[in-house]
């Protein structure tokens, strides 16, 4: 199983009540600027109103989109953990992400504003884009999809992927788009999985400067499959690719020869919508199943309140690719459904070179950029000369996602990338949730650095003890979400009995997330990481997160990766990779500042045994850290699966940075 927590603590004896470690004190706060507070979105009062009626606050926001059949439902609860949400109304998740902009007059506006890693850019309106998905759909209809069908989805970030996925959306077959870094073994198995019988890919797609290859991943996967009956081809590099006569179709063939006219059929509410698989780190890949109308509505909300959209002057960029929920909820069907004009862009950071982000943002005059703390940290490492010979002017609200930032890298990125000013909203979510749950929100919150902070509106999240207590302020353990919301997952597809083990198990009612968190004095969110992080030191559980920013607070680290590696005398002994800064040189002096500088921040019992400067992490293609080999190697174990890793070679140059003789006190 994936996250293992059922597993591995269950039993309550790994994380024991003292919990997690509360040890990191960050005093810095942030006010919103007024004049964003005073045009808000959203304010203070929409706590008040979700907080006195939860689920007409909900049937509220489900009413910003467009229903065939309105819902007079709003949840069906009486087989939990089994939801429903708006049960009785009907809509289509494509007509409500483009067709109704369009019929609002808006068909001019600008949804896409496609930035190719070479250069290359096109601008496609709304009208466009429901001409394309139209036709798109009316393709796959004649490759034979139906509704209730699967299609898999293996792309590079271009336009046709969002067009693909809406595609499927208007005919009510679930995409399940697998990210195109993944291999054709992650592919095929994907594939089987969801059973699907259509795969849209591309020749290949534009990575560090050069064309790579999709489209030869896709026909290994498919032999190893029997299902699929067709391969639709996008070209976009112009690669050669090997054809299967009567299997593979070129999308400029069949797409561009359909008809731009298509009726969208309106679905239930709980209509199956997609499929998104989260790998473990054992056990095969979990699809998570998301449906439509409460999937939609909080996407949209979400996308609303936590970025403050106004989809008449905003520019809003998200920078995770597709094939991650944060591009399906934050490219896709958030600001679709919002109306919002967006920057999509193909490519890597630093490629022709490492301002290429910011030159995008001045190219597009973007206003609200939201991107990984991996990212924000890769850029502190890059210098802050590189964002500084770029106009980032028209930025007004940073976002981020995937892991705990750190304090320093949000000082960072709001000094460096927000001029001193812009909210950064640091939003806590899942694969499974579908969308935000816990952040601030832009011009209501006081911002503290590293705190995911308040639950949304009509969230219930809190943190509780071994015993399923909620902690007092002040108090770590595990974070659980309370109650059902609307863009939760439905199951896990093709195995309820598995969803029901993974997340409802650890405590009896309550959606168990997987991750450690704290609540501060004010009751306020911290995130710790997954509790499979956490160490176990001398009878004390300590959160690598917390070292992790303790470390990245000194100006000499970039980064840094913290495990516990079993140790005879403390049980677990802090082990930590750390990348150093540009001009920082490798010693034994710094090595032990770096101990003290951890010991003074977080206390003694904090100190890393051990501290290995290395040259890069081991992260998976997602951006986050894979401890786990980090463990192996700490513990002088063979290295278990690297397959997800971004690099493989980076464990190579880590390992040989070892034996390293362990420091001393
Ligand atoms: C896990 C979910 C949410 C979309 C991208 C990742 C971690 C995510 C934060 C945050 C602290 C975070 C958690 C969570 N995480 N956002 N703002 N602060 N941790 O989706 O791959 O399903 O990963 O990412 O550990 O459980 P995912």
């Amino acid at each position: 199983m994936a996250w293992d927590t059922t597993d591995t603590l269950g039993k309550g004896d790994v994380v024991s009540n003292e919990s997690l470690a509360n040890l990191l004190r960050e005093e810095r706060r942030f006010a919103p600027p007024a004049d964003l507070a005073a045009g808000a979105n959203v304010t203070a009062e929409a706590y008040e109103q979700a907080k006195a009626d939860r689920l007409g606050f909900w049937a509220a926001q489900a009413r910003r989109l467009t229903w065939a059949v309105e819902p007079t439902e709003t949840l069906d609860w009486s087989n939990p953990p089994f939801a429903k949400w708006f049960a009785d109304g009907k809509l289509n998740v494509a007509y409500n992400c483009v067709d109704r902009h369009v019929e609002a007059g808006l068909g001019d506006r600008v949804a896409i504003h496609f930035e190719g890693e070479p250069g290359d850019s096109r601008a496609i309106t709304y009208a466009e884009l429901k001409d394309e998905v139209s036709k798109a759909a009316n393709a796959l209809t004649a490759l034979g999809v139906q509704k209730g069908d699967r299609v898999a989805v293996y792309m590079p970030m271009i336009p046709e992927t969002a067009i693909a996925m809406l595609a499927c959306a208007r005919i009510g077959a679930a995409h399940s788009v697998v990210f195109g870094g993944f291999s054709a073994d992650a592919l095929a198995t994907r594939i089987e999985d969801a059973d699907a019988k259509v795969v849209i890919t591309s020749d290949g797609g534009y990575r560090r400067g050069k064309p790579a290859a999709l489209k030869p991943a896709v026909d290994d996967a498919v032999a190893r499959v029997d299902r699929v009956e067709h391969v639709l081809v996008v070209r976009r590099t112009g690669q050669d690719v090997a054809w299967t006569e009567g299997r593979d179709v070129w999308w400029h063939e069949l797409v561009e020869q359909q008809s731009a006219e298509h009726t969208p059929e309106a679905f239930d509410a709980e209509h199956p919508l997609f499929i998104l698989y989260t790998s473990g780190t054992t056990g095969k890949p979990k699809g998570i199943l998301h449906t439509s109308g409460g999937y939609l509505t909080q996407a949209a909300y979400t996308h609303h309140a936590v970025f403050d959209l106004k989809p008449e002057t905003d520019v809003y960029w998200c920078t995770a690719d597709v094939g991650w929920v944060t591009g399906h909820s934050y490219i896709v069907y958030g600001p679709l459904a919002n109306g919002a004009t967006q920057v999509m862009y193909e490519g890597t950071p630093d490629t022709p070179h490492q301002g290429r982000f910011w030159e995008i943002v001045q190219k597009y005059g973007v206003t609200i950029l939201y991107t990984a703390p991996t990212a924000i940290r890769t850029f502190m490492k890059w210098g802050d000369d590189i964002p500084a010979k770029f106009d980032l002017s028209s930025l007004r609200i940073l976002g981020s996602v995937g892991e705990p930032i750190n304090p320093e890298a949000w000082i960072w990125y709001r000094k460096h990338i927000g001029a001193d000013t812009c909210p950064i909203v640091d939003t806590w979510w899942q694969t499974e949730t579908g969308a935000m749950m816990i952040s601030p929100l832009p011009g209501v919150t006081e911002t503290k650095p590293g705190s995911a902070q308040t639950p949304l509106p009509g969230i219930s999240a809190t943190v509780v003890d071994d015993e399923a207590n909620e902690v007092p302020n002040g108090g770590g353990g595990y974070l659980v979400l309370t109650e059902p919301w609307p863009s939760m997952l439905r199951t896990i597809w093709g195995d309820d009995q598995r969803f029901i083990d993974t997340y409802w198990s650890r405590f009896e009612g309550k959606y168990f997330a997987g991750d450690g968190a704290k609540k501060d004095e004010d009751g306020d969110i911290w995130l710790l990481g997954r509790v499979d992080d956490v160490m176990l030191v001398s009878g004390h559980n300590i959160s690598t997160t917390e070292v992790e920013s303790a470390l990245v607070s000194h100006p000499s680290v970039a980064e840094a990766a913290v495990v516990g590696a079993a140790d005879e005398t403390t049980g677990q002994a802090i082990v930590a990779f750390v990348i150093l800064r540009g001009t920082a040189a490798e010693s034994d002096d710094l090595v032990g500042e770096l101990r003290n500088h951890v010991g003074a921040t977080l206390g003694p019992i904090a100190k890393p045994k051990r501290i290995l400067p290395v040259a890069e992490l081991p992260k998976t293609r997602s951006g986050k850290i894979m401890r786990r080999l980090l463990r192996d190697v700490a513990e002088n174990r063979q290295l278990g699966d690297v397959t997800t890793l971004t690099d493989s070679s980076v464990m190579e140059l880590i390992q040989s940075k070892l034996p390293a003789a362990p420091s001393e006190d």
